[in-house]
């Protein structure tokens, strides 16, 4: 296992599509231990993509148990070729990013989704989820359709905010 630098924004490699995972083999087991170490080696983050380490494929790694005020959620989730199936309702909320180091920002979310996805070993696994887990997992899931969420901020002058140091969750 090794951990991996993290694109930064503006690095135009974070605007790029990545790919359906089809091989579940041992460079993917690979993957996986790198996204992860890489995740965990950062200021407490919630999730991460591999195309922030520059693997265009479609895989994230969300964990929200680790915050500091409780949340609903499923714990440690690894989610390949993930898909939201279904929306309801919808929130503002702050978000950060390892690929934004410096800003936080407002962002619109679904409130609570239904998400299809295959785990580690290419099985079908399927979770209903609301709040800032389901926030997290749609902010991952952006990344691999090479947005981030200064994209998606209603306002670039008022909805981003400067942050002097990455603050731990
Ligand atoms: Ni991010």
């Amino acid at each position: 296992m090794s951990i991996q630098d993290i694109l930064v924004y503006p690095d135009e490699r974070l605007k790029q599509l990545s790919n359906e995972v089809t091989e579940f083999d041992g460079a993917f087991k690979q993957l996986l231990d790198n996204l992860e170490e890489t995740r965990l080696a950062g200021p407490g983050a919630v999730g991460i993509a591999a195309p922030q380490i520059a693997v265009f494929q479609r895989v994230v790694i969300v964990d929200v148990s680790k915050m500091r005020k409780p949340v609903p959620n499923h714990g440690y989730m690894i989610l390949v070729n993930p898909e939201i199936t279904e929306w309801d309702g919808y929130d503002i909320g702050r978000e950060g990013c390892l690929s934004v180091p410096d800003f936080t920002g407002n962002v619109i979310r679904a409130k609570s989704i239904h998400l299809k996805a295959l785990d580690r070993e290419g099985n079908d696994i399927e979770f209903d989820m609301e709040g800032f887990e389901a926030r997290a997992v749609q902010h991952e899931l952006d990344h691999l359709d090479g947005l981030l969420f200064l994209d998606r901020v209603v306002s670039r002058n008022t909805d981003i905010f400067k942050r002097k140091v990455y603050k731990k969750s």
